[in-house]
């Protein structure tokens, strides 16, 4: 019989969020290749030019380059199994993303030492609050001009409330690295350069005199600095990560692999393992219960020549066995596992068994939704995965109206999937329902599904609102013909969202009505 507690302490499952740009790419390859999942750096993700894991499915994501879907990476590591679950961080990026993270224990915040807190970095960050997801922070480019290391603490500090407790401190300022002082392990270590960082980053211990004689006056400074770390007590703290009130922090440079060995021990060694969750009546399920999952994505035809759909599932508790037949929570239906796939990308490999933290695709999912529930043994329904203020708005019509039939049963199953919100209203009508997204590519994604699925051309009219509020029936009384601003339902859930053209608009009319509801939604920042 297998240990399942003991397979759940060894996972970690994370994802790294970041700003677009500021390196997650090149982390993922190199902590991929710090835990030899693979050979050599640039394997993993599908960047221009390179042969990429990360998935092609759609003829969208071919013709932009760039990746729509997430998926999760399998390594392991001093004894560890790691599932990094992959977040897109096109400055274009959808729900999905955010979706990702309910499956994941952990974050690796990934900032550009020259940029600091940017803000999709700050939007994730949002989520990761709201999840209380505890965030490790790695200060990347440090072989970069860039920012001074306390004045990028001031920030994270400033910006995200979390108190950052370096683990490492950079000797050399950004732009000149020599190597790193390990304040938890009192260790020096330098960094040699491999060529293109290919390869896995040479590290050396250096003693006190070594350092002296060949770092100098960065040495002195480095000192100075870790002195007023300690002074101020600005020490890891394993509660206070854990409850999201301190973030351990780390100096490095993904691309020169320096330092991303440093963040794979933190992660062992810090990042929680996957625990009990709680169930909507907020009982928790312990991780040896009988196996339960979470649905936390949901992508039809990845594989052109098979329409399938497939829902990725993060397993909570129990062993996962390939061929169970589990329980579907939200319509009580027997659902047969017996396609069931690890998958990153184009690699598919076939799962035969899973423990919490992993993340497992099961195939010919067509009744599983995003933050759906499946279990065996007692049964459990897991909270659904709250949905996001929507930015970007527009109105959708079927162009040939001999679709309309096709169009509606279009629209219907991509907002099941969670690929788009759709919002109606009376005054609308059935056939122009407006579309809400979080990031702009949403749309194209469902323009493009729709004609490629359902046989339904759409045209787009694209709306002013760039902000929604939660309100109720009463406040849509009074906020009836107002203008630069309209009452809409979602029809996944019939919440009612107040839409307004900005946030003046929104002030107005409030100051207006002083009597009316309006309830941020997540991720509004
Ligand atoms: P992303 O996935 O977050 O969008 O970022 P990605 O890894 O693609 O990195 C963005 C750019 O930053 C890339 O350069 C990458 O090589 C560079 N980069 C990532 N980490 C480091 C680092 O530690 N140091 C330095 N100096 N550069 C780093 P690019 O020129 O845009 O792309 P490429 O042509 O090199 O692929």
């Amino acid at each position: 019989m297998t240990d399942v507690a003991g397979e759940a302490k060894r996972r970690r499952t994370f994802a790294v969020i970041s700003h677009p740009d500021a390196g997650k790419s090149t982390m993922t390859e190199a902590l991929a290749l710090h835990a030899s999942a693979i050979t050599q750096a640039g394997a993993v993700h599908g960047k221009a030019g390179r042969r990429g894991v990360t998935s092609d499915w759609m003829e969208l994501e071919r013709t932009r380059g760039i990746s729509i879907t997430s998926a999760a990476l399998r390594f392991e590591h001093r004894g560890h199994v790691f599932n990094l679950v992959d977040t897109p961080g096109h400055a274009d990026f959808s729900e999905d993303t955010y979706r990702v993270l309910a499956a994941v224990d952990c974050a690796v915040m990934l900032i550009d030492a020259a940029k600091g807190m940017e803000p999709q970095t700050m939007k994730l960050f949002e989520v990761c609050r709201h999840r209380r997801i505890p965030v490790i922070t790695f200060v990347n480019k440090w072989d970069r001009p860039g920012r001074e290391a306390l004045q990028l603490l001031d920030e994270i500090e400033e910006r995200t409330g979390l108190r950052p407790t370096p683990i490492t401190w950079p000797v050399g300022i950004s732009g000149d690295f020599h190597g790193v002082v390990d304040r938890a392990e009192q260790r020096l270590i330098r960094y040699l350069r491999t060529p293109g960082g290919a390869t896995k980053a040479q590290e050396a211990d250096l003693t006190t005199e070594q350092a002296q004689a060949e770092w100098g006056g960065d040495w002195l400074r480095a000192g100075e600095e870790v002195a007023l770390l300690d002074e101020i007590g600005a020490d890891h703290d394993q509660k206070a990560f854990e409850s999201h009130e301190s973030t351990p922090v780390l100096f490095g440079a993904a691309l020169t692999n320096f330092g991303v060995g440093r963040l794979l021990d933190a992660l062992a060694d810090l990042a929680p393992a996957p625990g009990p969750r709680a169930d909507i009546a907020d009982r928790p399920r312990p991780v040896e219960s009988p196996f339960s999952g979470l649905v936390f994505k949901v992508q039809a035809n990845m594989d052109p020549a098979h329409r399938d759909r497939i829902a990725f599932v993060r397993v909570c508790s129990g062993r996962f066995q390939r061929g169970m037949v589990l329980t579907h929570a939200a319509t009580g239906r027997p659902f047969a596992t017996k396609y069931a796939q690890a998958m990153f990308g184009q690699e598919r490999a076939t799962v035969d068994e899973a423990f919490p933290g992993d993340v497992v695709g099961l195939v010919n999912a067509t009744a599983l939704r995003p933050g759906d529930t499946l279990y065996d043994g007692p049964a459990v329904t897991y909270p659904p995965i709250p949905s996001f203020a929507p930015e970007h708005f527009a109105v959708a019509r079927a162009r040939n109206s001999g679709k309309s039939k096709q169009f509606r049963r279009g629209i219907d199953q991509l907002d099941a999937e969670g690929v788009i919100q759709v919002l109606r209203s009376d005054l609308r009508g059935d056939q122009a329902p407006v579309l809400a997204a979080v990031g702009p590519m949403q749309f194209e994604v469902v323009q493009h599904r729709l004609a490629a699925e359902f046989g339904a051309e759409i045209s787009l009219d694209h709306l002013d609102y760039t902000l929604a509020r939660r309100t109720d029936s009463a406040s849509a009384e009074l906020m009836a013909g107002q203008r630069g601003a309209e009452v809409l339902m979602r029809s996944s859930d019939e919440t009612l969202l107040a839409v307004f053209t900005d946030r003046w608009r929104m002030g107005s009319i409030k100051s207006d009505h002083p009597g009316l509801v309006l309830e941020p939604l997540i991720a509004d920042t």
